[in-house]
């Protein structure tokens, strides 16, 4: 098998996740965020006699892996969102795994390629589209939401403190023509920031091209539900890592974890438990844990990283 492949995605806490994972040689695993494979390159490792299920909503990512994981036959790739995590697992006849792995966000690779116009820094068609087959872009949302819809998307996933200024230009700009590429949104927001926003900010459409890209690929929507069909599925002693990279996902991941690792859950002035609600997990990383500061220096991206495993019962 060639490692001669163009760089995709260099993964981040590999170690830790592979440690986190618990992994046997029997092992099940699901890795719902594919990407380039990476972590599934050494998870396959520890797993010779079991089994990886690699999923991924992007065709390129399918593709890619694929290609970098010819030589193991007991992986099956699954081109679909894990959101769908329950009938994925249903339709491959797979009852229970022993571990799952969230990788949530973007690629390298996506963020990169300038064709997907993700980034500011290559001019394109306003795309953003994980899944290319889906028909919501970047370019619909901008031309298309009201105002106070994509002050909301600004202020809450891009936490965008200029998001009524930028908004306010870009309605302007719009009712003139469609605002169609990367570059011309990019000097849509630079046109209305104060001129020293621009030069201390490293790059002051980050936070907008966010918030956009969560929007489009619909990031947090339906998260909490599909790490509890994650939960549900996991054999006893099966670890869930799920690292994410924006405070309002880290939310979502320790409140489903908390929940699921607390016993009676009725308020406190009920003298007896009604809920009969059960502890059916146990918190592994009571604080979610960060990239060591050698991976920060070397991968920027890993600056943001939080990760948070569990224990099934
Ligand atoms: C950060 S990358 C994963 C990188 C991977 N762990 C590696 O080491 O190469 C995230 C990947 O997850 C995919 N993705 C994000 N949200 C998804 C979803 N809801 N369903 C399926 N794939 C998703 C993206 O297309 C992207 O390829």
């Amino acid at each position: 098998m060639s490692e001669n492949l163009e760089f995709y995605h260099e993964p981040i806490m590999l170690n830790e996740i592979v440690k986190g994972l618990n992994l046997k040689p029997f092992s099940i695993v699901v890795d719902c965020t594919l990407g380039g494979a990476g972590h599934s390159f050494e998870i396959l490792k520890f797993i010779p006699n079991g089994k990886l299920i690699g999923i991924d909503k992007d065709v390129e990512a399918i593709n890619y892996s694929q290609n970098r994981l010819s030589k193991y036959s007991n992986v099956v790739f699954v081109r679909n969102d894990f959101k769908n995590y329950k009938s994925i697992l249903s339709k491959l006849e797979i009852k229970k795994v022993d571990a799952i792995l969230i990788d949530l966000g973007v690629s390298s690779h996506q963020i990169d390629t300038p064709s997907r116009g993700f980034s500011f820094r290559f001019d394109a068609p306003l795309d953003m589209r994980m899944d290319t087959s889906q028909k919501l872009t970047a370019k619909f949302v901008v031309n298309n939401y009201s105002k106070s819809e994509l002050i909301k998307i600004l202020k809450i996933y891009g936490e965008e403190k200029f998001a009524s200024l930028i908004v306010s230009n870009i309605i302007k700009h719009r009712l003139i023509k469609p605002i169609e590429t990367t570059f011309e949104l990019k000097n849509i927001i630079e046109e209305c920031l104060p001129k020293k926003i621009i030069y201390k900010s490293n790059g002051a459409s980050k936070k907008t091209f966010q918030a956009l890209r969560i929007e489009v690929n619909s990031e947090l929507f339906g998260l909490e539900s599909a790490i509890q069909d994650m939960i549900d599925s996991l054999n006893p002693k099966g670890r869930l890592a799920v690292l994410s990279f924006h405070s309002l996902e880290d939310r979502i991941v320790k409140n489903i974890f908390k929940y699921n690792a607390t016993g009676c859950i009725c308020p406190p002035n009920i003298p007896l438990c009604v809920c009969n609600h059960k502890a059916s997990v146990k918190i592994i990383t009571k604080k979610p844990l960060t990239a060591s500061n050698l991976e920060q220096t070397n991968n920027p991206r890993s600056t943001s990283a939080k990760l948070r495993i569990i224990e099934k019962l």
